[in-house]
């Protein structure tokens, strides 16, 4: 275990592992007494670029930076990638100690999730497309392990990706209708030099199946390149992002998706702001992209 969670350190040393659901929320209760403004930044691990982004605005933006890290198990349906899902605390915990995050969070399932746990979040309209229906049990996880982390950290601020655009949105919606009191903010895809986004499941691909992977980012530019030369019809699109993602040889295409970036529904006709999302599996792995085209 890296040296940085030796208990009573925490002055010196940080990030201050935390693993214990009670100790957390008594450490966020103390900071919030003294009046800190939290920053929480929910994670699953295996952190790259992409969540340093993340933690690195929190650290700029509050006075105290919690990076929860845990695999949440009710975000996976059975068959998913729960079991093999990278789970690198101690690296984690180096790279966090880099930027100054002030705590870890990282519980163990059965803590959060004890014996008799019998509570869902549910969020209807944008959770129930896209992600929603390759995986319909998806988004009550995520939603119910992020209200509990909100929870457990009293975070005045949570930071989120836009890699996962829909996730973000689920988020807001269920703070906007629960009268949650975290403002949710999201930050720029971090991508890889050659324009691949990054994500922690990047690392299930071959050396081939990598550079298949870059069409999803080529063909969001296509999009976008199309979209503010004038194209306005959606179907136009669909079948030039098609052209490229099929040059990749192993590429199976989930969804393309150009919406309202609030609401997310389909739109046939461009008009004003949209979001293009992505779906496509590269081989055995599903990958994610989006890109808004702001006008
Ligand atoms: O985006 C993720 O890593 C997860 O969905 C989150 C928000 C940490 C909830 O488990």
């Amino acid at each position: 275990m890296a040296e940085a969670n030796v208990a009573g350190n925490e002055e010196e040393l940080k990030p201050y592992l935390v693993v214990d659901v009670k100790e957390m929320s008594k450490r966020a209760d103390a900071l919030r007494a003294q009046g800190k403004r939290i920053g929480l930044v929910p994670t699953m691990g295996a952190l790259h670029l992409g969540h340093l982004s993340l933690a690195i605005a929190a650290k700029n933006e509050c006075d105290v930076v919690i990076v929860s890290d845990f695999v949440n198990p009710t975000q996976f349906a059975p068959g998913e990638d729960y079991d093999k899902y990278p789970r690198t605390l101690d690296a984690d915990l180096t790279l966090l100690s880099q930027i100054g995050a002030d705590y870890v969070f990282a519980p163990k399932p059965s803590d959060m999730y004890p014996d008799g746990f019998d509570a869902k979040v549910h969020i209807g309209g944008v959770s129930q497309l896209l992600e929603g229906e390759f995986r319909p049990t998806h988004f009550d996880g995520v939603a119910t392990v992020v209200l509990k982390l909100f929870n457990i950290s009293r975070a005045n601020v949570a930071y989120f990706g836009q890699k996962d655009y829909q996730q973000v949105q689920v988020v807001q919606k269920m703070v906007d209708d629960l009268n949650v009191p975290t403002t949710i903010e999201m930050l720029p895809i971090i991508r890889e030099p050659d324009g691949l986004a990054m994500s922690s499941r990047n690392q299930y691909l071959s050396s081939e199946e990598r550079k298949e992977a870059l069409v999803l980012n080529e063909a969001l530019a296509e999009a976008e390149t199309l979209i503010r030369g004038g194209e306005r019809d959606a179907n136009v699109i669909y079948a030039a992002m098609r052209a490229i993602i099929e040059r990749a040889p192993s590429a199976k295409i989930d969804y393309m998706h150009i919406g309202d970036p609030k609401s997310l529904l389909p739109l046939e006709r461009v008009a004003g702001n949209v979001v293009v999302l992505l779906a496509v599996r590269i081989g055995a792995t599903r990958l994610i992209d989006n890109r808004i085209v702001e006008r």
